[in-house]
Formats: C-alpha cells, sequence, structure tokens
C-alpha cells in the first residue's frame, strides 16, 4: 500500500475569446490561470473517506461501498467523480484523507467546479494507481459535470485544466478536441480580471436554455435542408436567408455563435501578429454579442466592461465564462492596472455595494503532482 501523501494542483481557466462556443463546435481560446486548487491525499484506515475544505470551510465523509447524491451541491462533484471513476475501474479504491486548499475562488467564471473535479480525480487515479491517462481524465470529468451535475457544457475548461502549457494559450476545435498551443506574447499587457463577486452556479442559471436554444437553431437549419451537426457550420448568409423561420432570439443565439466563432479565428491572427488592439476590438464586440444577443451578461459586468471603454491603456474587456456573473478578463498595459483597480474597486462598490476582486492573472501549466 502506498503511504505517502498524493499532492495535486488544479489550475483555473481563463478564456481570452470564444465564449459559449464549446458546445457548439468552434473555436476557444483558453489557457489555465496560475491560481489552483491544493489538494492532499492520503489513504486512511478507516472505513469511511474523509473530504474537507479549507477553502469553503466545509467537511463530510463519505462511504465509498454507498455512493449516493447529497442535497449539499459542492459535496456532489466529489461524490460525482468517485462514481463516475468506479465504472471506469470497478475495484475496490482505498479510503482515503483529502484536504483541499488554495486561491482559486469559486463560482466566478475561472472554472473552480471544473478544476475541483479534475483535481481530484487526478488524485484518486493516483492513490489506486488506476493508471488513467489525460483522455480518461477528461471523459471521467466531463461525465460527473455533464450527467451527475447536469451542466450540458462542452469540453472547454477540462481540456484546459488538463493539458495546459505555461504561458500559452489554446486554440481548441471542439469538433474534434483538435488543439495547438499558441505563445502567449502580450508585451507590456497584461491579464487583469476583475470579479463581480455575484457568484454564479452555472448549474441554476439559464446556461442549460442557452445549449437547448443552439441546439433549437440547429434542428431549424437541418429542417430548411442544410445538414449540420454543429451551429458552426453554417454562415451568415446562410443564416440570414432563414431569419423568418425562427424566433428571434432564436436567430440572435445563432447569430452569436457564428460571429463569436469567427472572431476567434481572428483573434489567433492578430495574437500572433501581435496586433493586440485589433484583438482587443474583437473583445469589446464579444461582449457586445454576449450581452445583446445570446444574454448572458448581467449589470455588474456590463458596468464594469463600460468603465474600461474611455482608457486607452486598456485594449479590450468581455465578460468571461458561462455568464450571469463571474468576472470580467481586460487587456491592460502592466503600468495602468495599480491606478485602474482602484479607481474600478471604489465606483463599483458605491454603484453595487458589493466589494470588487480584482485578480492580476499569468497563464500557469495544467493539471499537477507535486512531489
Ligand atoms: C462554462 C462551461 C464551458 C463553456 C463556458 C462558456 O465555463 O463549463 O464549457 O461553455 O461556460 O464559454
Amino acid at each position: 500500500m502506498n503511504k505517502s501523501n498524493v499532492i495535486i494542483k488544479s489550475p483555473g481557466r481563463v478564456n481570452l475569446i470564444g465564449e459559449h462556443i464549446d458546445y457548439n463546435g468552434g473555436y476557444v481560446l483558453p489557457a489555465a490561470t496560475d491560481l489552483f486548487i491544493k489538494f492532499t491525499f492520503s489513504i486512511s484506515d478507516k472505513d469511511f473517506s474523509e473530504i474537507k475544505s479549507n477553502v469553503i470551510n466545509k467537511k463530510f465523509n463519505v462511504d465509498l461501498t454507498n455512493l449516493k447524491k447529497s442535497t449539499v451541491k459542492w459535496e456532489n462533484y466529489i461524490i460525482g467523480s468517485l462514481i463516475s471513476i468506479l465504472k471506469k475501474r470497478n475495484i475496490n479504491l482505498y479510503n482515503f484523507n483529502c484536504l483541499i486548499e488554495g486561491n482559486l475562488p469559486v463560482g466566478s467564471g475561472i472554472s473552480s467546479s471544473s478544476s475541483l473535479i479534475c483535481g481530484f480525480v487526478k488524485g484518486i487515479n493516483l492513490l489506486n494507481n488506476l493508471n488513467f491517462n489525460k483522455n480518461d481524465l477528461l471523459t471521467i470529468s466531463r461525465e460527473v459535470e455533464y450527467d451527475f451535475i447536469g451542466l450540458k457544457g462542452g469540453i472547454m475548461d477540462q481540456f484546459t485544466i488538463i493539458n495546459a502549457k505555461k504561458n500559452n494559450l489554446i486554440l481548441l476545435n471542439t469538433i474534434d478536441n483538435s488543439s495547438k498551443f499558441i505563445p502567449a506574447d502580450l508585451g507590456n499587457y497584461k491579464l487583469l480580471l476583475l470579479n463581480t463577486n455575484k457568484k454564479h452556479d452555472l448549474s441554476d442559471s439559464s446556461y442549460n436554455d442557452r445549449v437547448a436554444e443552439c441546439n433549437k437553431a440547429k434542428r431549424i437549419i437541418n429542417e430548411s435542408g442544410i445538414d449540420i451537426k454543429f451551429l458552426t457550420e453554417v454562415n451568415k448568409d446562410q443564416l440570414n436567408r432563414l431569419i423568418n423561420k425562427m424566433p428571434k432570439s432564436i436567430y440572435n443565439r445563432a447569430r452569436y455563435v457564428i460571429e463569436e466563432n469567427e472572431r476567434t479565428k481572428k483573434s489567433v491572427e492578430f495574437i500572433k501578429g501581435f496586433n493586440l488592439e485589433s484583438f482587443g476590438e474583437l473583445m469589446y464586440l464579444s461582449h457586445k454579442g454576449l450581452k445583446d444577443l445570446y444574454e448572458v451578461s448581467c449589470s455588474e459586468l456590463d458596468f464594469l466592461v463600460d468603465e474600461t471603454i474611455e482608457h486607452n491603456q486598456i485594449l479590450g474587456a468581455r465578460m468571461m465564462g458561462g455568464g450571469f456573473g463571474g468576472c470580467t478578463i481586460n487587456l491592460i498595459h502592466s503600468e495602468f492596472i495599480h491606478f485602474f483597480i482602484e479607481k474600478i474597486s471604489s465606483k463599483y462598490l458605491n454603484k453595487f455595494s458589493i466589494p470588487l476582486s480584482p485578480i492580476i492573472t499569468s497563464l500557469g501549466g495544467g493539471l499537477s503532482q507535486e512531489k
């Protein structure tokens, strides 16, 4: 029996552009953050397992021989992972202690839930010598979120957390999960996240409605005789010809998806060509689309984006992640960051009576074991 501790670091993810595209078969441009969840696992002699989170100050026990859904939401990320692991490898797992620590904010659009699941699955894998490869980790963690938690999202978060490389973006094609690393050379600019502290739990939000609306758009397009598997396979002209065949809101969702996918492809060219000004403009257009066409923004996020427009030192800003709260991502000149943080924090507090949490983030590596 392996008696030593297994320590895992699991990052969060940012996404530069390509929002709500990963379940529509398009391109996304995420990376891992240097913020992470740290897990310390050890094998236990008890006949139950203990999970303790210092991040949210909660703990609970599980009986590995009788795993069932909890009424406490966060416990289900762990329980669902264990069920999924046991489905993949039908063997007895060791009882364990798992301590969860770290600095990744919860419910802020930086993918704390996927990070929790991926890190936990990797830890149990190592503790029990299950020999999961990256693909196994990906399918197991996706299954937990999709089937057990019920968030009908795409693969972007888990893919990034498992595969990320320090200082690189991942250009991920969600049609076939093929990917390329793009060095994130942002010169004098940095990525600043502004966390609204408006907590969002995507599985309780309209996230799944958006997935259903995209599927509806696809159905209408297919019924018109254009045969597609993914919404990104039609172009804007084809969609515009069907404008009278679908409700306005469904047309808007599809239009956003097609435009955002094009923006992501262009962004990669701009970033590779060090044309950050043009990339920044696309970030603003992405936000506008998410707000007006896809309708997943909220007043706090809109305020934070609007407040950047008058500053030339900020090249672009947009809401990031699933929406309905969470944070904005800003491409900002490093010398302007501290001045701006001070200014925006006090304005935000005045307006919403909630403190703003700014996070200057660098791009980190993927899921790792600490030796
Ligand atoms: C959440 C989901 C992802 C993705 C984003 C929006 O983070 O987990 O799969 O859809 O929202 O881009």
